[in-house]
């Protein structure tokens, strides 16, 4: 789906053509894609019908139980049908998993890449769950430097790069171009967030530069904007940062890591394959060594 949903297709540069429409190979793969999901959806939902009759208030709710109680009470107030359940589902499964582990990925490229920056987010790791034996969520919120690691990784390299596609409401004028209603726009976040205009040495890791800058993510800096802005902004932001701070927490707090042969930190390869989220073009290969908890 994803790929398909990124990939090039000569019918978003003529939408207006009927006939590339129909000999549109792309677009009958995704009717396909569409229904393959939503039979595989219709098994869960129906799994999860079958859980609640047998063991009834006895399983805790979960995010499905909510949608589907609220598609059940169909109130005036709020009706959901259940191909808006299904559709709710397969975003946050599209939106949430591959834009958090391609995030993990570029940030331990980036640590190997830049070995004094590792040295100091693993120490501060370290140091703050100092005889831990895992790694919880409630140890995020005290550390500081790994944020700004975060920060610089989605800088450099955000998952979607030209965000969703908008369509112009209304004719205007933007910079001397004229943008006709309807018109599909798209925007560069990956060029704002290495224009030298707003940042200083932009194609260098250094995520010393947020901790003395108030410019974050939330939507309202356009020099960075990963996760979008205004109404169709992420809206699982919080929960993909949660993800990708739990999961890098984890790596350099239980293991040490290590460039596989004579691969140098400067060789280690940055280019990225085109599609949504932008991957590694090569996978990062890495050397695990275990980290006892106690020995720091
Ligand atoms: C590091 C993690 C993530 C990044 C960098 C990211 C980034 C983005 C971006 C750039 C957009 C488009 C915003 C726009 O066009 O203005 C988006 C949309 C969206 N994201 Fe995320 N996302 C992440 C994690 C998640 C998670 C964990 C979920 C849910 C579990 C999620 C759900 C969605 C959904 C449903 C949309 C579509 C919103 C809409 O069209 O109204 N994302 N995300």
């Amino acid at each position: 789906m994803l790929e398909l949903a990124s990939g090039f297709s000569l019918v978003d540069l003529y939408p207006s053509s009927r006939l590339l429409r129909l000999i549109s190979t792309g677009l009958d793969e995704a009717k396909r894609c569409h229904e393959r999901l939503h039979r595989f959806l219709d098994q869960i939902i129906e799994q999860k019908r079958q859980r609640e009759a047998t063991f009834g208030d006895g399983i805790s709710e979960d995010f499905l139980s909510v949608l589907l109680r609220i598609h059940d009470e169909d109130t005036e107030q709020i009706s959901l049908d259940i191909n808006s359940v299904k559709s709710i589902i397969s975003d946050l499964f599209s939106g949430g998993s591959e834009t958090a582990a391609t995030t993990v990925e570029w940030a331990m490229a980036e640590l190997m890449r830049n070995p004094k920056v590792m040295k100091e987010a693993q120490s501060e790791v370290r140091e703050l769950l100092r005889g831990c034996t895992s790694v919880t969520d409630s140890d995020l919120v005290r550390l500081n430097y790994l944020h700004l690691v975060i920060k610089e990784t989605l800088r450099l390299h955000p998952p979607a790069p030209l965000l969703l596609p908008r369509q112009c409401r209304e004719t205007c004028h933007v910079l001397g171009y004229d943008i006709p209603k309807g018109a599909t726009v798209l925007v560069n976040v990956w060029a704002l967030g290495r224009d030298p205009k707003y940042w200083e040495d932009p194609e260098e890791f250094k995520p010393e530069r947020f901790a003395t800058s108030n410019v974050d993510f939330r939507g309202t800096d356009f020099q960075f904007l990963p996760f979008g802005s205004g109404r169709r902004m992420c809206p699982g932001m919080s929960f993909g940062l949660a993800n990708v701070e739990l999961a890098l927490t984890t790596l350099l707090y239980h293991f040490d890591w290590k460039l596989p042969g004579n691969v140098k930190p400067e060789d280690v390869d940055m280019s990225e394959a085109p599609g949504l989220p932008v991957r590694k073009k090569t996978p990062l290969l890495l050397h695990a060594v275990r980290h006892e908890p106690d020995s720091v």
